[in-house]
This record gives structure tokens, C-alpha cells and sequence, in this order.
């Protein structure tokens, strides 16, 4: 999908992005001007160019992005600085081939910011959003195969449900599969907002209105799925101790709980091997000025953790 075939892309890719906790990360994680960083979700490169700024000539700053469009960003953002920057699209399940690839062996920081940027969101032909009439796609590497189109029509009702059960922890997963089942009998959902109204119907309800909109749930389960978010995850902190020098660090900003469980857990499964000391007891949030300024900060929690010598 090229921003020609998609003129909305070029308006979408306009909207800045603003980089989350960028303060407590800066407080805690600093750079020698030599260091070598990853950011394995570089995106426009906000939270790159803080750190890049650390860094002199002998630095490298690896960005990782699997979004052509975040990469250009990125590649924008970070033109004036000192340290040697590299960016591939790669998911950043592949962090370790590609360090192997690029001759590094051990780095000072892995920084990973989960999730989709305020562009990608705004980006009409990405149907990461149900305000407007969008294709249901979700895929934020669109070197991927199946959208989320692909999985409504053709999961098995009960696929469906368990898809929307395990990423989506709706409660109510099994009557919106069965509506959404009934629903595409009829006629294929090929729009956001037509499968949001479908999940509305299914959870229509008296009484005061939901808190949420009844299908943001559903909308992040079919996310998760499409873009395999959580293995994806999992591949990262498992290549992560081997990859961090001596009193290195990895960071790890999250937006939902399924993320900030895996994370937690696996900081302190490392933390058992004497692999990390953990220097976020509780997960870092955003202070009520940032949640003023950036509503995305809200659900942000970030955790970070050490390489210990051993
Ligand atoms: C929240 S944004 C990062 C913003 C960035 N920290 C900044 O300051 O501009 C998340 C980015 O990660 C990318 N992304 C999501 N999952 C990824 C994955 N598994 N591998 C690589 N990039 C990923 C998205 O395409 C998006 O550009």
C-alpha cells in the first residue's frame, strides 16, 4: 500500500506524533557519548531524538520500525544528529538478526514504545479507528497478509469469540462472534464502522451508556491478532538480556495490561536468573500535566529494568 494509492496516508503521516514519558525515561536512562541504542518502535523518532542527542559520533542509534511511513518520518527527524543512525523496517521480533547483521553485538539501551502512533490512528485507510468509515485493515506493516477483514469473514464463530475473549478480554466475546457470524451471513463487514455497529448491537443494552465504546475492545483484539502484537512482544524480551551489555538497559512502554502483564513477568522471571534488577517496582504513568497535553499518555505504564554483570 503506497501513499499514492492512499492520499489520506500523506495527510495522517502530518500529524505529530508526541512522545509519551519521555521525562522519567530521560531521568533514568542515560547514553555514553559512544553507546549504541535501540528503539525498536522508532516511529516519527520523537523518543529517538532525546536519546540520539546523548550520543556523539562513536554512537549508534538503531531504529526499528515496521511501518515504511514511520521510518520516513523517523529518517526526518533524526538527519541532524551526531551518532551514526541506522532504520530498518523490521519487526522488532527480528531485533537480534538484525543486530547480528548490522555487526553489534551487545547495546547500552532497548527502548520499545508498543503500539501505533497518533498518524497511524488519524490514517483513514488504516481502519485503526471506528470514527469514521474506514476498510477494515489494522495492519500496521502492510507487508502482512491477512487484515482484519480477512478474520471477521472468515474465522470460525468460536475462533472469533476466542480471538476476542484472549485480546480483547470482553466478557461478552461469544454473543458478538455469534452477531458478527449472523451479520456477515447477510453481507461481508468491509468497514470500522459497520463492525462497530454490529458489536453495538450485540451489547446493546438499557440503562446508563458504557463508559467505553462497546467496541473498543473488540477493535483491540482484532488488532492484536492481525499484527501477532503479543508474540511479537514475547520475541523481543526473550532476545533482550542477550543483547544488553553490563548495566544496560531495556524499557518498555505499554497501553494495555495483556503488554504491561507480559512485561512485568518477564522482567521478573530475569530478575530470578540474575539476568536484571528491576528499577520500576510498580510501572512508571503519566503525571496529570502530560495526560493534559497528551490524552495517549493516560493508559501509558513503563517499566524498565538492568543488566545486571552476572
Ligand atoms: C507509539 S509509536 C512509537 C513512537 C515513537 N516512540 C516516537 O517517539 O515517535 C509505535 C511505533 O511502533 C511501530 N511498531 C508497532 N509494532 C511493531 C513491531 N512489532 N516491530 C516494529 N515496529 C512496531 C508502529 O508502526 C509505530 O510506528
Amino acid at each position: 500500500m503506497t501513499a499514492e494509492q492512499h492520499p489520506a496516508q500523506d495527510e495522517a503521516s502530518d500529524v505529530q506524533h508526541v512522545p509519551v514519558l519521555t521525562e522519567p525515561l530521560l531521568e533514568r536512562i542515560q547514553l555514553p557519548t559512544d553507546g549504541i541504542m535501540v528503539d525498536a518502535t522508532v516511529g516519527h523518532g520523537g523518543h529517538s531524538r532525546h536519546f540520539g542527542r546523548q550520543l556523539g559520533p562513536a554512537g549508534v542509534l538503531l531504529g526499528l520500525d515496521v511501518d515504511q511511513h514511520s521510518i520516513q518520518r523517523a529518517r526526518t527527524t533524526l538527519s541532524d544528529l551526531a551518532c551514526r543512525v541506522v532504520l530498518v523496517r523490521e519487526n522488532f521480533a527480528r531485533m537480534d538478526e538484525i543486530l547480528t547483521q548490522q555487526g553489534i553485538d551487545t547495546v547500552d539501551v532497548i527502548l520499545a514504545d508498543l503500539g501505533f502512533c497518533s498518524g497511524q490512528l488519524e490514517d483513514t485507510s488504516r481502519g485503526l479507528s471506528f470514527q469514521t468509515p474506514q476498510p477494515l485493515d489494522m495492519r500496521l506493516d502492510d507487508r502482512l497478509t491477512t487484515t482484519a477483514a480477512d478474520l471477521v469473514n472468515s474465522l470460525g464463530q468460536k475462533e472469533l469469540a476466542d480471538v476476542i475473549y484472549e485480546y480483547g478480554q470482553d466478557r461478552a466475546s461469544r454473543r458478538i462472534a455469534r452477531f458478527i457470524v449472523q451479520q456477515r451471513s447477510v453481507k461481508k463487514l468491509t468497514t470500522t464502522t459497520e463492525l462497530a455497529a454490529v458489536v453495538a448491537k450485540a451489547l446493546r443494552r438499557g440503562g446508563k451508556p458504557p463508559r467505553i465504546h462497546p467496541a473498543t475492545r473488540t477493535f483491540q483484539a482484532l488488532r492484536i491478532a492481525v499484527n501477532h502484537e503479543l508474540e511479537s512482544l514475547d520475541a523481543l524480551l526473550d532476545a533482550a538480556p542477550d543483547r544488553l551489555k553490563p548495566g544496560g538497559t531495556i524499557a518498555i512502554i505499554s497501553f494495555h495490561s495483556l503488554e504491561d502483564r507480559r512485561v512485568k513477568l518477564n522482567f521478573r522471571k530475569n530478575k530470578a536468573n540474575g539476568l536484571y534488577e528491576i528499577l520500576t517496582k510498580k510501572p512508571m504513568t503519566a503525571m496529570p500535566d502530560e495526560i493534559e497535553r497528551n490524552p495517549r499518555s493516560r493508559s501509558a505504564k513503563l517499566r524498565i529494568a538492568r543488566r545486571t554483570p552476572g
